[in-house]
């Protein structure tokens, strides 16, 4: 609990902290890893070196800053690094190493101006923000280990089945090699995979590509040149091999209502949106499915999609984009004149998942076409950022 003297502290110096923020975050991580090199290898070095995580964690604190007066409002804007933090396994017992790192790390950048009661009240901030973290993620680890078929930590599982979905994406389908049932996930959340790469783990996140179905769990990975994961997916990895899984996450989820919904994608971002398609077209809702890929070569789950329209012909409409090519209902972009052209009603819920650029473009034009930030829904195949056109 922070005092009144902390809080006025706090709010005094927020400005400061703030100022100094990419100085503070990129000491923090360095000396995190120099002092504790066991968490180093739940991070994406990419992050890392492009800057997006260590930005998203300094800006989770400081944002808190000003919801902590609104504690439901708070929790709700924790979702997503809730959600992150769950399907890595992460554990109350990392908090006081990242706690210590932090106010190391603002202790060298702020120097003298970090008096002990600032640092104190600092200090008193972030314990908040763990305990809180600490108690919405504990919620989620005991909720999913009650479902049938749940589990806690990670869950060895052995690749059953794979499927080449286009010249770059691969479907790997996992079952527990403890040969129990899975528990279900939400369409459009993702999981935690940990792969063993030359003697070390490693960590990424995938979204789980179909309907749950109790006995395994599907992902579907593009091939990326220089992907550390990826390649080891496409290149190394084969039917047979094992690896673990951590528990199913992430809030971009099917949300309940009847209105038609428009789902777009690039590239890769269609993996989370075939399950939220399917889920919804079995609860009777109308679906536009629009796909943008560069060519047919990278066209993915032509057949699924095809699968289903036969399934649900009235209820679903397919728009298939390539950039170059022919032969698909839209030859170009996914652009402002295509959205306004099958945007099913101006109460449409919008799912838009794929690369920043894309997904800057198609929300600046659902904006721009009415549609209400509350039914635009995205997630980004990284740390959460602003979408800012490219
Ligand atoms: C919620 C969520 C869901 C996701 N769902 C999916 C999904 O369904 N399918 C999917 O394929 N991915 C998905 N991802 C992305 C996935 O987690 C990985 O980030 C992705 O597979 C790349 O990992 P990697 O280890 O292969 O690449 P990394 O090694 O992490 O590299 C990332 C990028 O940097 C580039 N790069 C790396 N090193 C270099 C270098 N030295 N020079 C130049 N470029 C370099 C790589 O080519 C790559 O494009 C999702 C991510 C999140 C957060
Ligand atoms: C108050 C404390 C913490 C805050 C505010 C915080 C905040 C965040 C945020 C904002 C993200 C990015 C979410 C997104 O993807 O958009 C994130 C991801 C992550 N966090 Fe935390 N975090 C905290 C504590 C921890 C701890 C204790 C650990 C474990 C050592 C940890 C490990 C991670 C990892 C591994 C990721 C994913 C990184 C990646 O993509 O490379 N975090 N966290």
């Amino acid at each position: 609990m922070l005092s009144h003297e902390q809080e006025a502290l706090i709010d005094a110096t927020a400005p400061v902290v703030a100022e100094h923020l990419n100085a503070i975050t990129s000491r923090f991580y360095p000396l995190m890893f120099e002092r504790y090199p066991e968490v180093k290898v739940l991070f994406n070095e990419v992050h890392q070196q492009n800057g997006s995580q260590p930005r998203a964690l300094a800006g989770a604190v400081l944002a808190y800053v000003q919801l902590r007066g609104n504690p439901a409002k708070a929790r709700a804007a924790l979702d997503i690094v809730v959600s992150k933090h769950v399907s890595l396994n992460i554990l109350p017992e990392h908090y006081p190493i990242v706690g210590e790192c932090l106010m190391a790390a603002i202790g060298e950048v702020l120097g003298d101006a970090l008096t002990p009661e600032i640092a104190d009240a600092w200090g008193a901030l972030y314990n908040e923000l763990a305990a809180l973290l600490i108690d919405l993620e504990d919620q989620r680890y005991r909720e999913f280990e009650s479902r049938p078929g749940g589990w806690r930590g990670a869950r060895r599982f052995k690749i059953a089945r794979t499927h080449q979905e286009s010249s770059v994406i691969r479907s790997f389908v996992f079952e527990p090699e403890d040969g129990g049932p899975v528990a279900a996930h939400e369409p459009g959340q993702y999981i935690g995979v940990r792969v063993m790469i030359d003697g070390e783990p490693v960590y990424r996140h995938y979204s789980l590509s179909d309907l749950p179905n109790g006995r395994s769990y599907r992902i579907s990975i593009k091939r990326e040149e220089q992907g550390r994961v990826s390649r080891h997916f496409h290149d190394v990895l084969a039917v047979g091999d094992t690896l673990e899984l951590l528990p199913p996450a992430g809030d971009l989820t099917l949300i309940e209502g009847s209105e038609p919904l428009l789902l777009a994608s690039g590239g890769v971002g269609q993996t989370p949106l075939l399950p939220i398609a399917r889920q919804a077209l079995l609860d009777g809702r109308r679906v536009v499915y629009l796909h943008a890929a560069i060519d047919r070569d990278h066209h993915a789950f032509g057949d699924d999609v095809k699968a289903l329209k036969r399934d649900y012909p009235e209820q679903l409409t397919v728009v298939n984009v390539l950039e170059r090519g022919e032969g698909v209902e839209h030859i170009g972009r996914i652009d402002r004149d295509l959205l306004a052209r099958y945007l099913p009603g101006p109460r449409a819920r919008c799912y838009f998942v794929g690369p920043q650029g894309f997904m800057a473009a198609v929300d600046t034009a659902l904006a721009g076409l009415g549609i209400d930030d509350s039914h635009r829904h995205f997630e980004h195949f990284g740390p959460a950022r602003p979408l800012v056109a490219a």
